[in-house]
């Protein structure tokens, strides 16, 4: 019966447009679930999520063991290089993520505010002048990338070329057999490295103000990432915090216009801003699946994980799971310090958390500064048809 439910997450049209009431259906029928077709457990409770994302013995599979490979950037992955950030146990995770925080600080992301500002406000030119656009196209995809790159340090000049391969390459985060997306991720990852590697260089001769300098520079003692790292950490951060905040910058809009007591609420009070962006994130989140791989055997809400099996934690099920959310299916700007697992939990605590709220509220500013109504061109845009991350495929807007 569970795995029927799972299974329409990613075939029934209505629970593509809105999964949350199956999630609850299977919160509340089976928390902890082992599915049927693989050694998978599917946890929908928020503290069993939170605790099988912070429990040492869940991590990721080292080399040599048996682990199913759903992941697209598996093969990318044993096809060399140092696996990247969120793909480490301690203690490896423990050095490069110690090295990476050092030049990935709250103060550059701070640093950032003018430059989202200012490509914001260049994208909704255009959105203005036309009166109406796909929002996803006009600003939630090309905005991330951008800033990303601005982050990192890549010439404005390479920034289109690289765009569309740095699409390609989040797909390795998605739970897929396909081996087209895999072929598409690895092509993309190859064109990629050799680009990386050429900028490295040239910072290394000439350092500059941004992340790629920082992350050359960043040292703990005698210890350094090494280039092969650092290309890996760029990577990353690129697949792991574009389509994220597309889909984000998405589903803040969607959500608003559906929910128009609140976008009017916000309207007239603008401190409601960032409260609003994280009740999205809560709501709707972008990423809605995390994994983990036993590497010991563990126990998750009273069931026994044996060592050798998956567990994947559904986080749009756990973000509404009323033990720790009064009411959590009603959307409300107002709420504040809502436990939420969109950003994850313990080690692998989301990096660019405050890189991607601070792209949403300038997004939702200027958005509200810009434009007085917001009316929706098509009353059930396409969601895309994935499972890991959730976000508009099209969102049609008229703007005034
Ligand atoms: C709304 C946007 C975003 C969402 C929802 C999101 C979500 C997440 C989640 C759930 C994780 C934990 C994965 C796990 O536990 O296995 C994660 C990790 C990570 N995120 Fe984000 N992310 C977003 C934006 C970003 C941005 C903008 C960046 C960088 C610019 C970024 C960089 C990373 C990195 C590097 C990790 C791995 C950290 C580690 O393994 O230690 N993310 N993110």
């Amino acid at each position: 019966m569970s795995d029927e439910l799972l299974l329409r997450i990613t075939t029934d049209p209505d629970v593509i447009a809105d999964p949350y009431p199956l999630l609850r259906e299977l919160r509340e029928t089976a928390p902890v679930h082992r599915a049927g077709f693989a050694d998978f457990w599917i946890l929908t409770r928020f503290e069993d999520c939170r605790a099988a994302l912070r429990d040492p013995r869940l991590g990721s599979p080292e080399p040599g063991d048996d682990a199913p490979s759903l992941l697209a950037s598996s093969r990318p992955r044993r096809s060399g290089g140092p696996r990247a950030l969120l793909f480490l146990n301690p203690p490896d995770h423990t050095r490069i993520r110690s090295l990476v925080s050092r030049a990935f600080t709250p103060r550059r992301v701070e640093r950032l505010r003018p430059a989202v500002e200012a490509m914001t406000s260049e994208l909704l030119d255009a959105v203005a002048d036309a009166g109406e656009c796909d929002l996803i196209e006009a600003l939630a995809f090309p905005l991330p990338a951008n800033v990303i790159s601005e982050l990192v340090g890549v010439p404005v000049a390479d920034r289109d070329w690289l765009r569309p391969l740095m699409s390609d390459l989040a797909a390795t985060l998605e739970l897929t057999r396909e081996e087209e997306v895999a072929d598409r991720a690895e092509a993309a990852s190859a064109k990629v490295n050799a680009y990386l590697n050429d900028l490295i260089d040239r910072r290394r001769a000439a350092p500059a103000d941004d992340l790629l300098s920082g992350l050359i520079a960043a040292s703990d003692g005698e210890d350094r990432l090494t280039q092969a790292e650092v290309v890996a950490t760029v990577s990353l951060i690129y697949a792991a915090g574009f389509e994220t905040t597309t889909n984000l910058i998405g589903n803040i809009v969607h959500t608003l216009i559906r929910h128009p007591d609140q976008l009017a609420r916000l309207r007239a009070d603008r401190s409601l801003v960032p409260s609003a962006v994280d009740e999205v994130l809560r709501f709707e989140p972008p990423v809605q699946l995390d994994g983990r791989y036993a590497r010991a055997g563990t126990v998750i809400g009273g069931q026994t994980i044996p060592r050798g099996h998956s567990v994947l934690t559904l986080l749009g099920a756990a973000n509404r799971d009323p033990a720790v959310v009064d009411d959590p299916d009603r959307f409300d700007v107002g709420r504040s310090e809502v436990p939420m697992l969109s950003f994850g939990s313990g080690i692998h605590y989301c990096l660019g958390a405050a890189l991607a709220r601070l792209e949403g509220q300038v997004v939702l500013q200027a958005l509200l500064d810009r434009f007085d109504t917001w009316t929706p061109l098509d009353d059930a845009p396409p969601w895309k048809r994935r499972l890991t991350l959730r976000g508009l495929a099209r969102l049609p807007v008229a703007f005034s």
